[in-house]
Order: C-alpha cells, then sequence, then structure tokens
C-alpha cells in the first residue's frame, strides 16, 4: 500500500496525466489542481483571495512577493470553495462590495474568472492583475517591448512612462480596442510557456467606454511580470461605470500556441450559480443592415445602456448580427472607422432575434479641401503610426513642428496628429482659391478626436479672427502622452464670413 502511493505520487510529478483534478487545502491556502494534461495547480490564499503560486508542468509562475489579485489585492476576504458537478472547482471570494469567482474545470489548465461588484473600487479602477516571474514570461504579446519598462534609466512622465535603451515605454503602450482585444499575454519563447488573457464578448459587458476603449493590458515591470484585465478605469473615460458583473474572462497557460480568446466558450457558468451571469437562453441578438458609411473604412456596430455595452463589424455590404446580448433597450449607434455616424434604438428580448437596420452618412458638402478623413482616428497624420506605442517626446518621433500644410503639394504627414499649445502651435495651412471661390463665406470645420485639460482649437483666417469655441468636456486624464486619441470627439465649426477669404496664393 505505502509503495503503490509512493509510485503514484513519482508518475504524479513527472507525467501530469496523473494529476488529479480537485480542491485541497494546505495551511492558509485553497489548492486547486486542473487535472489537465498541461498540469496547473493554483494555491489561493483564504483569508484575502491572492492567488499565492501557480504551478503550470511543474513550475512556478507567480511572483512571490505580491499575489495575483483584483485591484492590488482584496484585503481581507471571506473565501469559500466547492466542486459542482464533479468537474469544476468554484473559489468564491466576497467582500462587502464585491464577489470575485474563480473557476477551474477539470482537464483545463485555466482560470476562468467573473467579479460582480456593487460599487467601484476605492481606488477608482477595477482590474485583474497577474504579477508573474520576469525571469520566466519577459516578453509581451501582442504589441512586444514597448510596455517592457524593467531595466528603465530614467522616467519620461508621472512615474508610469519610462525609458528604457533610449526608447519610451509604458504599460499604457500595451492597450488595444476592446473590439479587437480577444487575447493578450505575456510569454517566453525557449521552452514556450504563454500566459493569456482571453475575453469574450461577455467579459466587456460591464465595462465602460464602449469598443474603442483601451487600457493597459500587460507589462514587464522588472519585479514582476504582469498581465492585466482592466475591467474599468479613469483612462480617458467617457462613460459612467456599470457595475454587476463583469465578466467571464480567463487567464490561460498554454505552451507554444496563442489561444484564441473570441471563441471562448464560458458558458458552463450557467452551471455554477455565478451571481448575475446571464445564461445565452436569457439572451436575444440583434441584426440588420447598416446602410451607408465610406468604402474602406470599417463599419462598427455598438450598442449600449446604463447596464451593458456590445459591439460588432458589420461586414463590408453593411450585414451585422449582435453577440447574444441581455434584454432591454439599447442606443444602437453607426460608427465608419471609429466616427459616429447615426444612432437608433434597439430593443432586444430574450430567446428572440431582432432586426434593426441603421443607416448613416456624413452630409456631402462642397469641400475646397479636406485633409484625413472622418475616421474618428488621426490615421495618417504625422506620427499617429507610433503615438500609440511611444511617447510624443520620443527620438522615433517625427518633428511635430510647428508644421504648414500647402493643399495641392504636401501630404497628409504634414498635418500633426496633435497640437500642443506650448510645442507645435501654430498649424498653418496655405491655398489658393479662384476669385468665385474667396467671393463667399465658408465654413471652416475642426473634427477632434480627444482634448486635454479645456485645450480646443482657435482659427485665424487672413484678418479675421473668429471667436474662440468654448471649453470641451473635460476629460481628467492624461491622453496622447500616454497613448490614447479618443475622447468624446468634438467637431468645431468655424463660421467664415464673406470678404474674409483672398484669391490667389497671397502665401
Ligand atoms: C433591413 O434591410 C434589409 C437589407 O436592405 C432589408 O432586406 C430588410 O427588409 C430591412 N428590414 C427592415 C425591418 O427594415
Amino acid at each position: 500500500m505505502f509503495l503503490q502511493s509512493a509510485l503514484l505520487a513519482t508518475f504524479a510529478f513527472s507525467s501530469s496525466a496523473l494529476a488529479a483534478f480537485g480542491i485541497t487545502t494546505s495551511g492558509n491556502n485553497i489548492v486547486v489542481d486542473a487535472g489537465s494534461d498541461n498540469a496547473l495547480v493554483v494555491s489561493i490564499d483564504k483569508r484575502s483571495c491572492d492567488i499565492k503560486s501557480i504551478l503550470f508542468r511543474g513550475e512556478e509562475f507567480q511572483y512571490q512577493s505580491q499575489g495575483s489579485h483584483i485591484s492590488s489585492g482584496l484585503g481581507s476576504a471571506t473565501v469559500s470553495s466547492i466542486i459542482v458537478n464533479s468537474q469544476y472547482a468554484k473559489v468564491t471570494c466576497k467582500t462587502s462590495t464585491l464577489t470575485h469567482y474563480i473557476v477551474v474545470k477539470s482537464g483545463d489548465p485555466t482560470l476562468y474568472m467573473a467579479t460582480d461588484t456593487t460599487s467601484e473600487p476605492s481606488v477608482g479602477e477595477l482590474r485583474f492583475i497577474a504579477r508573474l516571474q520576469p525571469s520566466k514570461l519577459p516578453l509581451e504579446y501582442p504589441f512586444g517591448s514597448v510596455s517592457t519598462t524593467s531595466g528603465s534609466s530614467s522616467t519620461v512622465e508621472g512615474s508610469d512612462v519610462f525609458v528604457v535603451n533610449g526608447q519610451t515605454r509604458s504599460k499604457f503602450y500595451s492597450s488595444e480596442r476592446f473590439i479587437d482585444d480577444y487575447v493578450h499575454c505575456v510569454y517566453r519563447d525557449s521552452d514556450p510557456i504563454h500566459a493569456c488573457i482571453l475575453l469574450n464578448s461577455y467579459s466587456y459587458e460591464r465595462s465602460s467606454g464602449g469598443p474603442f476603449f483601451r487600457d493597459i493590458n500587460s507589462n514587464n515591470a522588472g519585479d514582476s511580470t504582469n498581465l492585466y484585465f482592466y475591467m474599468n478605469s479613469g483612462h480617458v473615460r467617457t462613460e459612467n461605470y456599470r457595475m454587476g458583473l463583469h465578466g467571464p474572462y480567463a487567464l490561460q497557460f498554454s505552451r507554444s500556441s496563442i489561444p484564441t480568446g473570441k471563441s471562448m466558450d464560458t458558458t458552463f457558468f450557467k452551471d455554477l450559480g455565478i451571481s448575475g451571469y446571464v445564461a445565452p437562453s436569457g439572451r436575444g441578438t440583434v441584426t440588420g443592415t447598416a446602410t451607408g458609411g465610406a468604402s474602406g473604412l470599417q463599419k462598427v456596430l455598438h450598442w449600449y445602456n446604463a447596464n451593458d455595452q456590445y459591439w460588432v463589424y458589420a461586414d463590408s455590404s453593411g450585414k451585422f448580427t449582435s453577440p447574444p446580448m441581455k434584454p432591454g433597450t439599447y442606443t444602437q449607434v453607426f460608427y465608419q472607422g471609429e466616427f459616429k455616424l447615426s444612432s437608433t434604438t434597439a430593443t432586444v428580448t430574450a430567446g428572440k432575434t431582432t432586426t434593426a437596420n441603421i443607416s448613416g452618412s456624413l452630409t456631402s458638402r462642397t469641400s475646397l479641401f479636406k485633409l484625413g478623413e472622418y475616421d474618428g482616428q488621426p490615421t495618417g497624420f504625422r506620427n499617429a503610426d507610433k503615438q500609440l506605442r511611444m511617447h510624443p517626446s520620443d527620438s522615433r518621433m517625427s518633428s511635430w513642428g510647428p508644421l504648414t500644410y500647402i493643399v495641392g503639394s504636401s501630404s497628409l504627414t504634414d498635418v500633426p496628429m496633435a497640437l500642443f499649445k506650448d510645442t507645435n502651435t501654430p498649424f498653418t495651412i496655405k491655398f489658393t482659391l479662384t476669385a468665385a471661390q474667396a467671393s463667399g463665406a465658408a465654413t471652416l470645420r475642426v473634427a477632434t478626436t480627444l482634448s486635454f485639460a479645456g485645450g480646443r482649437p482657435r482659427a485665424v483666417v487672413n484678418s479675421y479672427t473668429p471667436a474662440t469655441p468654448a471649453a470641451p468636456t473635460k476629460i481628467d486624464s492624461r491622453g496622447v502622452t500616454r497613448g490614447a486619441y479618443r475622447g468624446f470627439g468634438e467637431v468645431y465649426d468655424f463660421a467664415i464670413p464673406a470678404g474674409s477669404l483672398v484669391d490667389g496664393w497671397r502665401g
């Protein structure tokens, strides 16, 4: 008898196939063994819900000085565990303002999680952070070293933009638009191991900010390699926070392959007694056709109300079907790129498909010139290709100017993607008009995506100076310097009365 169990233990260590699915306790920890071929054994502190150990294939990946957890740790929580239907290990952590669930499915090296909140954490953001060992998982996916701040020599701004080997780096530069962010990882190449956050349409329904919102995803910070799911934050926030069940979302360990998050199946949550979880059978969908929208720009549909939010790309002909949505009435928005064209409402009923067509297009007008597209992004302008992944002061950036654009001969990269009051103002546009064009009134329209500290455009047209527009709604956040470009998207019209324009070249 003794011999046999010793043999079994030896086998369990060298061949993970014999690992047993289940929950045990060890000291202050609840230990969950996924019983998977690629063994995953996770220890969760019963007092705090901190993840203290993550053994994958027998190797420790958890950073040992701090736990993996919600926010910066719950401090103390009431933690319980149960096996459901012989195949799900469910750990429930409760505080006075939230319930966090960690679920492990038999045979699957993944932590499925969901976080049910009744109020915003006092720190003002809600996130899960996996703090892993940087020596074992040094690399970041999909954007690489832009957010690897280990080895930094100095700080550029705040305490979160650093210089490493002459390049500006920040955790903010790991961001991806929610609509495109189904998987992000930290990993290593030799004897490859990936730790990835997986997200599906359920993951974001209680977040805020819509399809183009982005947040911190990963950061090899030197002490620990951090992998995040930001459920909400004040990082260029444009919408109220939503409370309730955030998730499911997952932390998955794998070897060489990067998992596909979008198709992650979390529908087994319906059997687990998860507060606030609405199963597919309690949901409905919206389908339809979006007509209009500039060809060559993505067509995006977005649904939101005070409780939930969803989105989907339409195909090139404008056909769309929403993800499974909770019943309710939603504002349905149609964007070309990220530029809002129109909105309507759509009502979702459980078990039903609602048709809600939508059309939208820009008012056609005669332009003397147009720089860029109404795509809601700074695409094509100078430094727009770099701004998401580095600081404006980075030496790899092209000169910010002040720049001059000559209609007919300049290129779009002669338009700066951002105007900084003290750096590259003014931006000058030169153009020639015929006598007929110059004789009438005109409008100078400036479409912006984001403002900072009340900043807005002023215009001077020859000797005419239109009134300065009112200050835009202030967003209490840094923006362009930490890789953000999307706020409320103010559009300013400057009326230019007849007699202000001149014909010919007066440069
Ligand atoms: C929605 O648009 C499609 C495609 O143009 C059309 O066939 C359908 O009749 C429309 N449905 C409604 C309810 O308007």
